[in-house]
């Protein structure tokens, strides 16, 4: 292992510091933290927020209020569209432009530590929320960045260490909006028009309280509930009118992977994934959504008569299996039980239905092109010949990424990146690392690689080079026409027996950038390390 470039001695400090907020949550140190708590003189914001991470009490089921932790928004300066608070548990929308500068004071109101990371934006290391910037009640860091992203739909949640997947469960997240001139003039679908659509499963006890999960196997499987949300609401019956709209879906559900689809056969059209539009508008039959993973679709409901409906739907498919080697058990315990209303990975269920309920004549035409993207080619790779591994691999019962768990401020030889240049990387299952794992008796050989992993990386968006099956699995029929590769991307899903190679740049920012499963129980288990950008 390497740490050159940070003392030994800071990387020792870092480390017990992080392991005894780990076993002492909430308390406060006098320490040596870098929390950036005070806005700088010289940075003169457009837009300018607070963002309070607290606890609430929200409507979400018919009944009493649930008790979550939400992210409450106030807007100091800049236009009155730039914060769109919401009903119910999720934070508010952030719609910001390109060239904006953002300055955000986030205070931590919990009795936990705390820390909020822009996912999918390009914004410095000190900037992008990193678990080793973590505040504690009452304090505040200050962020401060210009959107350099181009117009597309990305979002913020809480990263901070192993309390990430509780955060965002709880309610730590938000959907960020970006616009820019080019977007501007292709005329989409706007205001009432332009709908956020958040996917999340969530449990709740009869109690409408929250209810996670319990024990070592679901956190294995990461977390699968048994209630849909769409922006944090259940049963969504969503009214639209007869024209198109623009779609703007993030699934922001800690573990569960979409397979979405029209009920009645319709293609999804989608224009954007998680890093901006796409060139030009794509169908697909369907479309697999991983958690982190964003997609934009034009939806026309043109034609379709008032009061009918059309449902969005997550269709069945395999491959989503638990990494013990067999299905997920069923039924059991009624509500509270571990899998009951057929929520299984891969099920099949309702997410939302659109009721028409309006007919209207003026209806936006699909553009047939969108906006440029400059293919990266072999060209322009920096590291001809040493492309820069993600291995996926398994041991001990925790999965690793390089053969490591994540440590705050540690990275390998390997994990070094030269800033200004453009990577090639290539993510895959590692079978070998099976040995010395003590996995006999449990599932045999394939356990690990039996299971699907969003890998998702922090700072700029990547582009998908291939996509190959090294290993037969004889499900992959079932999800592979719904990937969506010709776009920015930010989070890949790495089916089983799945290889995956990017190109990604790491321009402009040095410093410490995650890389890791956005299966946020994995993610919390150590399924992420750092890329040391220098
Ligand atoms: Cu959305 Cu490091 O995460
Ligand atoms: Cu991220
Ligand atoms: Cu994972």
């Amino acid at each position: 292992m390497s740490h050159s470039g940070y003392t030994r001695r800071k990387f020792l400090q870092q480390s017990a510091l992080g392991a005894l907020v780990a076993a002492l949550p909430g308390v406060t140190l006098a320490d040596n933290r870098s929390v950036n708590n005070k806005p700088s003189s010289t940075f003169n914001p457009d837009v300018e927020l607070e963002l309070t991470a607290q606890i609430a009490e929200v409507p979400i089921l018919p009944g009493g209020n649930t008790h979550v932790f939400k992210y409450q928004g106030k807007l100091l300066k800049g236009p009155q569209h730039s914060l769109k608070s919401l009903p119910g548990y999720l934070g508010p929308i952030l719609n910001l432009e390109k060239g904006q500068k953002v300055r955000i004071f986030f205070y931590n109101q919990l009795s936990e530590p705390c820390i909020t990371h822009w996912h999918g934006m390009h914004v410095p290391q000190k900037m992008d929320g990193h678990p080793m910037y973590e505040i504690y009640k009452g304090e505040r860091y200050v962020y401060e960045f210009e959107v350099e992203n181009p117009a597309g739909t990305n979002w913020y949640h809480s990263h901070t260490h192993e309390m990430t997947a509780t955060q965002v469960y709880q309610g730590l997240s938000g959907l960020i909006t970006i616009t820019d001139e080019q977007e501007q003039k292709l005329g989409l679908p706007s205001g009432e028009y332009d709908l956020p659509i958040v996917i999340q499963d969530r449990r709740f006890t009869t109690g409408n309280q929250l209810h996670y999960l319990q024990g070592r196997h679901q956190r294995m499987m990461g977390f699968h509930g048994d209630t849909i949300l769409v922006n944090g609401q259940a049963n969504s019956t969503i009214p639209v009118k007869t024209r198109a709209y623009r779609l703007r879906i993030l699934n922001g559900s800690n573990a569960r992977i979409y397979k979405l689809g029209w009920e009645d056969g319709t293609p999804l059209t989608a224009i954007g994934t998680d890093g901006g539009l796409l060139e030009q508008p794509e169908n697909f039959p369907y479309i697999m959504l991983a958690p982190a993973e964003r997609v934009e679709l034009w939806v026309d409901f043109s034609g379709r008569k008032t009061g009918t409906e059309l449902t969005l739907q997550s269709l069945e498919f395999k491959g989503g299996m638990s990494p013990m080697g067999g299905g997920m058990r069923r039924g059991g315990r009624g509500r509270m039980g571990m899998m009951s209303g057929g929520l299984a990975p891969g099920a099949s269920f309702t997410i939302a239905k659109f009721k028409i309920s309006e007919q209207v004549s003026d209806s936006p035409r699909l553009p047939e092109q969108l906006v440029p993207i400059r293919r990266f080619t072999a060209k322009d790779i920096s590291n001809p010949g040493k492309t820069v591994p993600i291995a996926i691999g398994m041991r001990h019962m925790a999965f690793q990424l390089n053969g490591r768990t994540f440590k705050m401020q540690d990275y390998m030889d390997i994990e070094r990146i030269p800033v200004n240049t453009i990577q090639k990387i290539r993510i895959f299952h590692d079978n070998q690392m099976m040995g010395g794992g003590g996995m006999g008796g449990m599932g045999g050989m394939n356990m690990m690689g039996n299971m699907p992993h969003p890998i998702h990386l922090h700072g700029q968006q990547f582009q998908i080079l291939s996509r190959k099956q090294t290993k037969q699995s004889k499900h992959y029929d079932t999800v592979n026409k719904g990937f969506i590769d010709s776009g920015w991307k930010d989070t890949v899903l790495v089916m089983p027996g799945e290889e995956i190679e990017i190109i990604k740049p790491f321009q402009d920012y040095t410093g410490e950038f995650l890389y890791h499963c956005h299966n946020l129980e994995h993610e919390d288990m150590g399924m992420m390390r750092n890329f040391y950008v220098s």
